[in-house]
């Protein structure tokens, strides 16, 4: 779908909040930048987008997404480099996956400019915001939600397209241990695993939970069906280094196509690294593990880049990955970001 736009509406904020706010001290999406894009699809079409002052939303109790959780979102960064430009990393894949999601879960689709140019025109009113200290950067959050009446189980006849923006510093500090998870499931064959729906992650928490009470920061998803198969690490997508050869499972109705998972298999291919997309057992990883195979493991996503896993638990025993001179993980973090942070030359022609 195209429908280009010209001229953006801007309704500037009265006062700035960006004074209160200590860059250096970022921690993750907990402070808001002083405008947001705002776009209402009624009457059967996608309004023109505008951006206004970030503020909260009024919705009647019967909205739907508060009954059938219709809703979808996309996360992505924006970062400044020395020179005051502002980057963003493959964002039309962003747009392109907000558009599959949204199709899963009946939302009408976006045209493609509401989505590119209203970012952009977000981005240029709030360009202070963006940090530019190392590991910093504006988190982006455009999310689709049915702001239509009813308790009919139903399709809403209104939504909301909004895109919010979050000075942000890491999202996981510290080491990461992780439970391999071998009795709730994330996703299901037929379901809405590969969509970013906001219910994917709210079931994720209570098994999650269960595993912080046990210790751990998070779960290591396994398939629905025989709990044999890792397939992703909490909300991001897994690798797994075994000797040399670097490991993901392919993705599927159950696992999101994550742009940082493909991005890695790229630059790994440019690297030299040895790369398999396939299934991934738990007892190919145990078995590594205890035959000193098990190089490495990561999560891959947006929000948390490259998390390298310090340990894993299963079956009531938690196994140590070792530290490495030649991390896998730490060479595609930084190929990443150099490339994010125009750094680096962008080979792939993915920095915008
Ligand atoms: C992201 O990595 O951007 C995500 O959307 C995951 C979210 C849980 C922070």
């Amino acid at each position: 779908m195209s429908a280009a736009i010209n001229n953006i509406e801007i309704q500037k904020a009265k006062t700035s909040k960006i004074s209160s706010i200590d860059f250096d001290n970022l921690s993750f999406g907990k402070v808001f930048s002083d405008h947001m894009l705002l776009c209402v699809y009624k009457d059967g079409m996608w309004q023109l987008p505008k951006v206004v002052p970030y503020q909260p939303i009024t919705l009647d109790p019967s909205s739907k997404i508060f009954h059938y959780g219709q809703s979808v979102f996309e996360g992505l960064k924006a970062y400044k480099d020395t020179d005051e430009n502002i980057w963003l990393f493959r964002p039309e894949d962003n747009f392109r996956r907000l558009n599959i999601s949204s199709k899963r879960l009946s939302i009408p689709e976006l045209p493609e400019d509401y989505f590119m140019a209203g970012l952009k025109t977000l981005l240029q009113v709030d360009r202070d915001w963006i940090p530019k200290s190392e590991g910093s950067s504006l988190y982006i959050r455009p999310f689709v939600f049915a702001s239509g009446n009813g308790f009919h189980a139903s399709p809403a006849d209104e939504y909301m397209f909004i895109i919010a923006t979050a000075p942000s510093g890491s999202y996981f500090s510290g080491k990461l241990k992780v439970l391999i998870e071998q009795t709730y499931s994330r996703s299901a064959n037929g379901g809405v695993g590969f969509a970013k729906a906001g219910g994917n992650y709210a079931g994720q928490f209570y098994p999650t939970q269960l595993a912080v009470e046990k210790g751990y920061q998070q779960v290591i998803w396994t398939d629905d069906t025989t709990h044999e198969y890792i397939e992703e690490a909490g909300a991001m997508n897994i690798f797994v280094r075994i000797n040399d050869t670097l490991i993901t499972a392919p993705i599927s109705d159950r696992i999101l196509d994550g742009i940082t998972r493909r991005s890695i298999l790229e630059i790994a291919k440019t690297e030299n690294i040895p790369v398999e997309v396939r299934k991934i057992s738990v007892k190919e990883v145990v078995e590594a593990s205890k035959n000193g195979t098990l190089k490495e493991m990561f999560g891959a996503g947006t929000a948390a880049v490259i998390s390298p896993i310090a340990a894993f638990g299963h079956e009531d025993k938690d196994y140590d990955l070792p530290t490495l001179e030649n991390s896998y993980g730490a060479l595609l973090k930084k190929r990443i970001t150099d490339i994010q942070t125009n750094k680096s030359e962008d080979p792939f022609g993915w920095r915008v």
